[in-house]
């Protein structure tokens, strides 16, 4: 920031808040902070609560030498960017991811964004935050389904770019927070800035972060237990990164039907993420799959009913911009589906 700070408006995640009451008292100490609390969870990631944010910095008087911190998930650090982005054109923010998923992936890159109706992050912009500060002292204080969360995320960048790092994960049996090393984040967050800074805007380079996304955003929407989850709702709810470790498995399998990736490998990578994430398979009935696929058909990226995928060549190359039809997302669904119980 060019200019002197004249005051802070911290949006915290009331969890957090809760947890690490004194953590930013140091920080920018004797610049005056205002204390925004929201509450977790998607369904208030919305434009009321943006409306409430930007009336709080108005009566404020917040400028542009003022700066906002999102202190929490990737809930808050896309709803304070989004607010951030859009408060007089744009003012600076920083992001203090809590979660891993924050740490290694929503925190970074500029994408924020609130939902709308059914669709998540439908509304949002680009900007970059001008700093992340990522202190993994936060890990201790996640539940394992939230750790498994960023877990999958973390599978996803050693798959499409960092094969020493998928060694390294493959090791693990369960998924502590003492077990993942500052240094598998550090590369994480390294390889998604790499990306970003060649194509922030997401015109294809990027897509291959999309990778186990197109269908893990519908295995997630389908299971959204809020009113988000519309027409498509259904009593199990499915968080982003177990989807995106589920949806993982279904695009390997897309690559090795499509003659890009061996067999082996795509057993390789299933049978590792079942070990951890069986559980989470077990919500997934046979008899939604239709439904399911109808929300791969949704996908940003997708032209002409065909699906836009990214697909793996090996342990560590992803390749991004195949074409599939609905029929072969189906099948790949059933694959999945087939394999519950057997690790
Ligand atoms: N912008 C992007 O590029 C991007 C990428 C991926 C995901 N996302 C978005 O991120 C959101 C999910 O983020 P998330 O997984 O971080 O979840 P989250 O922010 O919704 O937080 C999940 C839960 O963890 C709690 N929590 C946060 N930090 C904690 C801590 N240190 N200890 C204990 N509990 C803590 C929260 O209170 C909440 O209950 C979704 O809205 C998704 O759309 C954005």
């Amino acid at each position: 920031m060019k200019n002197k700070i004249n005051k802070i408006a911290v949006i915290a995640d009331q969890n957090v808040l809760q947890l690490f009451p004194y953590y930013l008292d140091e920080l920018y100490a004797g610049v005056p902070k205002f204390v925004l609390t929201v509450l977790p969870g998607e369904q208030n990631k919305n434009i009321d609560e943006a409306v409430y944010l930007w009336q709080i910095l108005q009566e404020h008087h917040f400028d542009k030498r003022s700066l906002i911190i999102n202190f929490g998930g990737g809930k808050v650090s896309d709803l304070g960017g989004f607010v951030a982005s859009t408060y007089q054109r744009g003012i600076p923010f920083i992001n203090i991811p809590t979660t891993l998923l924050g740490m290694i992936d929503a925190a970074i890159g500029g994408k924020n964004g609130i939902n709308l109706n059914s669709v998540k992050n439908v509304v949002g912009t680009i900007y970059l935050p001008e700093k992340v500060i990522v202190d993994i002292q936060f890990l201790r204080t996640l539940s394992p389904a939230q750790l498994l969360d960023g877990f999958g995320e973390m599978i996803k960048y050693a798959l499409i770019g960092n094969s020493a790092l998928w060694n390294e994960l493959k090791k693990m049996e369960n998924i502590y927070a003492k077990d993942i090393k500052k240094e598998w984040i550090d590369s994480c967050i390294a390889f998604k800035n790499k990306i970003v800074q060649k194509d922030l805007y997401d015109q294809e380079l990027r897509h291959i972060l999309n990778f186990g996304h197109t269908i893990g955003h519908a295995f997630e929407a389908y299971y959204m237990k809020t009113p988000l989850s519309g027409e498509f709702s259904s009593a199990q709810t499915i968080s982003h990164g177990h989807a995106v470790a589920l949806g993982i498995i279904a695009e390997s399998y897309l690559s090795f039907r499509h003659n890009l990736l061996p067999q082996s490998t795509y057993e390789e990578i299933r049978n590792f993420i079942l070990k951890l994430y069986q559980n989470t398979l077990k919500n997934i009935s046979i008899s939604e799959i239709n439904n399911i696929v109808q929300l791969c058909l949704l996908d940003k990226k997708n032209l002409d009913g065909k699906i836009n995928i990214t697909m793996l060549e090996a342990i560590g190359k992803a390749s991004p911009n195949h074409w599939v039809s609905k029929e072969d997302c189906e099948e790949a669904i059933r694959s999945l589906i087939g394999m519950a119980g057997k690790f």
